[in-house]
């Protein structure tokens, strides 16, 4: 069996910050940001949560798939920033959903987070365990990141994004997955629920741009490759390469480095930033509903990011 995306949903904050708002906040400008990476505004939660958006990305996607939540078997959140830890906020959105039958968890591998878990649906649904499954990457980095940082706080933004998918007769494409943990600092956040816990900057993301850049740049056009020798598929066959939404030169880098035209790699993080795991299936959403993408069309997805991890998956429309 393999798991069909039918449904796609999302939800970002009403509240909009742009560049030049930022600018008053911290010492960068709109020309800076613009040009090292692509942002111009983001949305910011104020009233809304990590799972308040998550269940609106999953009542949307549940909704656009035809899909009612008491069908749902599996529904797992990929997120690391929500505000409650127990229960897990896949738990809180089952109860948001009324999806009743749903086993519920959360998954954290950071902006990777939303392949890995496309990737644990289908095994689920191959092992034939699960028919049903919700997907919702949902995150609140406005949360998490530290405001004085300019570094790390003119690139990211919340949201979320949703995919459900149905069970049928076929054979799910190979997985590409990859963690390093030795490279594990270039970002980090740790808890502040520690023994020895005293304010610092480690309480918030703290990020080796320079070497993150480096590895997205390096590592996203060869996981691409990846999975498409493990199908035995070529760059053409990809109608669309959807990729985690982190800097724009990252996308235009993977897209010369493949030969591909940069038409073929649709972007929204000058609307949003850089919103981790919920960038990709908030990006799926848009392409959706635009109605770029048509049936038995190509899509490849890569995502990467703190871990470091990064792995890519591809599929059929
Ligand atoms: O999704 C998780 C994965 N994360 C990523 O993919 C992030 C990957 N990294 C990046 O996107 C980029 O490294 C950043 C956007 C974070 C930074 O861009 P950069 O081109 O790597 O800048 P840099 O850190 O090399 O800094 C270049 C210069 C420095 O000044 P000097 O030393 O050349 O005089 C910085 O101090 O730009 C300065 N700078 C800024 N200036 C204005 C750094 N941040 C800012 C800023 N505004 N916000």
């Amino acid at each position: 069996m393999v798991g069909k995306i039918c449904g796609t949903g999302s939800c970002v904050p009403e509240h909009i910050l742009d560049n030049e708002a930022l600018s008053g906040m911290v010492d960068t400008n709109d020309a800076w940001i613009r040009e090292r990476t692509g942002v111009v505004r983001r949305h910011i939660i104020e009233k809304e949560t990590t799972v308040s958006m998550a269940a609106e990305a999953g009542r949307r996607a549940l909704e656009d798939g035809g899909v009612l939540p008491e069908e749902v078997d599996l529904l797992i959140v990929s997120t690391f920033t929500s505000e409650i830890l127990l229960p897990c906020a896949a738990c809180e959105v089952q109860k948001e959903l009324g999806a009743v039958h749903a086993a519920c968890f959360d998954l954290n591998a950071a902006c990777t987070g939303f392949l890995f878990a496309y990737h644990t649906a289908q095994a689920y649904i191959a092992a034939g365990i699960c028919k049903t499954v919700l997907l919702i990457g949902s995150e609140s980095l406005s949360n998490m990141v530290n405001w004085q940082d300019r570094g790390t706080c003119i690139l990211f933004g919340d949201g979320a994004g949703a995919a459900v998918l149905r069970a049928q007769p076929g054979t799910p494409q190979i997985a590409v997955m990859h963690s390093d943990g030795n490279a594990g600092d270039a970002l980090t956040m740790y808890s502040r629920h520690r023994k020895d816990w005293v304010e610092s900057e480690k309480d918030y993301i703290r990020m080796d741009g320079r070497a993150v850049f480096g590895f997205a740049v390096k590592k996203v056009p060869e996981v691409i490759r990846e999975v498409l020798e493990k199908n035995k598929m070529t760059l053409e066959e990809i109608d669309y390469f959807i990729l985690h939404q982190a800097n724009r030169r990252i996308v235009e880098s993977a897209a010369r480095h493949l030969g591909i035209g940069i038409e073929k790699f649709p972007m929204n993080l000058q609307e949003y930033g850089n919103t981790s795991s919920a960038s990709i299936p908030l990006l799926l959403d848009e392409w959706n509903r635009s109605g770029n993408v048509k049936p038995g069309q190509t899509i490849l997805l890569a995502g990467f990011g703190a871990g470091l991890s990064w792995g890519a998956a591809v599929f059929t429309w």
